[in-house]
């Protein structure tokens, strides 16, 4: 998704843009530029492609001078990516530059309007129409002037705004999409994300929804769209920049896998005091609970599959009936939801647009709304009524790895939570679940000792044209998890099927060789899982099994297997990704894939 940086101080703000715009690459980008005011004009440079294509245009930022800036890496939306329609935008006669994250849903009819009016356009973005509404609607005042441009616009936007008429100072705004304003000494930064500004300051102020930034070299003010002086509070941000870089690991994927334990460990262990689950963050009482007919839960991409494990643990533990559904369908679905439904919202970034707009349907037609959110203070959090963070730090890879996991033990913790409100456990199999908890970092620890036998195996198949992963119950779930990390980066053609489902279809594309990874750690159903690897066998597969030890491997009749460790069923999920995500990750490495920044992915997608 777009990155946007401001600068405003005594340095030359070119250098720092394009340093910062570094530090946002992970939202995922096709084009970058940047605006400099200098010598009482407003000069921009944009280039397509990677953002070593801008640095080399501009010598590092050494051919501009100037004081005040903004930069922006675009992932297109309206437009393909191009010099032309990169951002800054900027108007006709060149008094508003703008860099933008977002969508104007009512851009066509704004280009329209302003046609009409006798203003030209060049690029067909959504974002120029607010650069060239910005000139429009100037006449001197310039607050009036965005204050009027914003009340046209309907979507979403984080926007950082430079006028001709004023070199010293920088504007920005939010809706619907982050925007971080970073407080330093005798010069001021806005940014999308924190790693961008953590080179200079660690004094934030987040930016909320229709807030107004001013930024000159030596003051912050926020306003609201009526222009009345907002409070801001200043954060201090006390986790340190490495976190956020990849500490001598090649990808930002592999150093994220390697991490579970502690960000797992570091989800849980708050939360467990005495042997009790504590979740002082929920306001839940029993009777609100036992009120409940129903559980939704709405996400997207890896954080729906995390929603398919929870749909299965909470069914079987809690005995409520609980959907799953993609939030982007949702959205446009005639949801069954009511006062008695709580929606579970999950979302690694909590800046998914669809998750967000979903999460809002629901609240409209009178759910209760918890969110299981990774980044503090993102709108999804904000807007949840109760909000449980994944403490798994900055993901920056990618595809998602530790945030999954971390979005699993929030779901175990839940899940044992409520499963105690209700009376539902005995005093023996809560204590067995809180140990089962406890011991979950250390499991996940030694799954990952597994690595170079995941490595090796990744070693054999990794020329497989198509892979098929298939599973039953909890390790159908996993399944599509797996065979997601799988595409997402090494782009080998994968499908995840339920293994019961294989001779309704698909069993007709198994041919010699075809690689058939196995899931069966689930003891229930592992006959029927071995039935289903002598049929793909049977018709030529090479099949890699995956179970539990001591699970019949031996018996499976796979041709590789692996093994995690024994766990109490709920927790097998937390377990069984690990090797997945080797598998992925290695085969992505054997082929030079982009592991961390797949083709045409972002981080965080906050466009429907
Ligand atoms: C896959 C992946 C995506 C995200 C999805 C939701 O590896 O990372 O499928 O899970 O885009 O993003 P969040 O969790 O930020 O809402």
């Amino acid at each position: 998704m777009c990155g946007i940086v401001g600068y405003i101080g005594a340095e030359e703000a070119a250098p720092w843009l394009l340093y910062g715009l570094t530090k946002l690459e992970y939202r995922g980008y096709d084009s970058a530029g940047i605006a400099v005011f200098e010598g009482g004009n407003i000069r921009v440079a944009k280039a397509k492609g990677r953002l070593q294509n801008l640095v080399d245009l501009t010598h590092g930022g050494a051919d501009f001078h100037g004081n005040l800036g903004i930069g922006h890496t675009r992932w297109a939306t309206h437009g393909a990516p191009s010099d032309i329609n990169s951002h800054p935008q900027t108007s006709e006669l060149g008094k508003f530059a703008v860099v933008h994250n977002g969508i104007i849903e009512n851009y066509l009819e704004l280009r329209e309007f302003l046609s009409q009016r006798g203003v030209s356009f060049v690029s067909e973005t959504d974002t120029e129409v607010i650069a060239q509404l910005l000139e429009y609607y100037y006449t001197g005042n310039i607050f009036e002037a965005i204050g009027k441009t914003l009340a046209r616009v309907t979507g979403s936007y984080a926007l950082g705004i430079l006028c001709r008429d004023d070199p010293n100072t920088l504007y920005a705004a939010r809706k619907d999409n982050p925007l971080i304003i970073g407080v330093g000494q005798g010069e001021n930064f806005i940014a999308s994300d924190i790693p961008a500004l953590l080179s200079k300051t660690r004094e934030v102020i987040r930016l909320s929804d229709l807030e107004i930034a001013r930024l000159r070299a030596d003051s912050v003010e926020v306003f609201g769209l009526d222009f009345e002086p907002i409070k801001k509070k200043t954060e201090h941000i006390t986790w340190d920049v490495s976190a956020a870089e990849k500490g001598g690991y090649p990808h930002f994927m592999f150093k994220e896998i390697l991490e579970q334990p502690k960000a797992v460990a570091d989800t849980i262990s708050p939360r467990i005091r005495d042997g009790r689950i504590v979740l002082d963050e929920l306001k839940f009482t029993r009777e609100e609970l036992v009120n409940l007919d129903r559980i939704c839960i709405l996400a997207c991409g890896s954080a729906y599959h995390v929603g398919m494990i929870a749909k299965y643990i909470f069914e079987e533990m809690l005995r409520v009936p609980t959907e799953v559904t993609i939030a982007s369908e949702f959205r446009y679905e005639n949801p069954i939801v009511s006062d008695k439904t709580l929606a579970i919202i999950i979302s690694q970034s909590g800046e998914t647009l669809d998750t967000l707009e979903a999460m809002r349907e629901a609240k409209r037609r009178g759910a209760r709304t918890l969110s299981i959110v990774n980044v503090v203070g993102s709108a999804i959090a904000l807007e949840a009524d109760d909000v449980i963070y994944t403490w798994a730090g900055p993901e920056i890879a990618v595809a998602t790895t530790k945030a999954y996991s971390t979005q699993l033990a929030v779901i175990d913790l839940l899940a044992i939570y409520f499963a105690d409100l209700l009376g539902k456990l005995t005093p023996e199999e809560y204590a067995v679940l809180i140990a089962g908890l406890e011991a979950l970092p250390g499991k996940i620890a030694e799954a990952l000792e597994k690595k170079d036998a995941v490595q090796y195996i990744a070693s054999q198949c990794f020329n497989a044209k198509n892979i098929f992963f298939i599973g039953r119950n909890l390790d159908y779930a996993m399944s599509l998890e797996g065979s997601l990390k799988l595409k997402e980066i090494s782009y080998i053609h994968s499908e995840a099927y339920a293994a019961g489902e294989l001779k309704h279809g698909t069993i007709s594309l198994i041919e010699d060789g075809t690689l058939v990874v196995a899931l069966s750690t689930y003891a229930r159903l592992f006959e029927k899982m071995r039935n289903n690897i002598l049929e793909v066998k049977t018709r030529g597969a090479t099949v890699l099994g995956l179970f539990t030890k001591g699970g019949g491997a031996e018996s499976s009749k796979a041709d590789f297997a692996l093994e995690i460790p024994q766990a109490p069923t709920m927790f097998l999920p937390s377990l069984a990704i690990i090797p997945l995500q080797l598998f992925a990750y290695y085969i992505a490495a054997m082929k030079g894939c982009d592991i961390d920044k797949p083709r045409n992915l972002a981080k965080s997608v906050t466009v429907e």
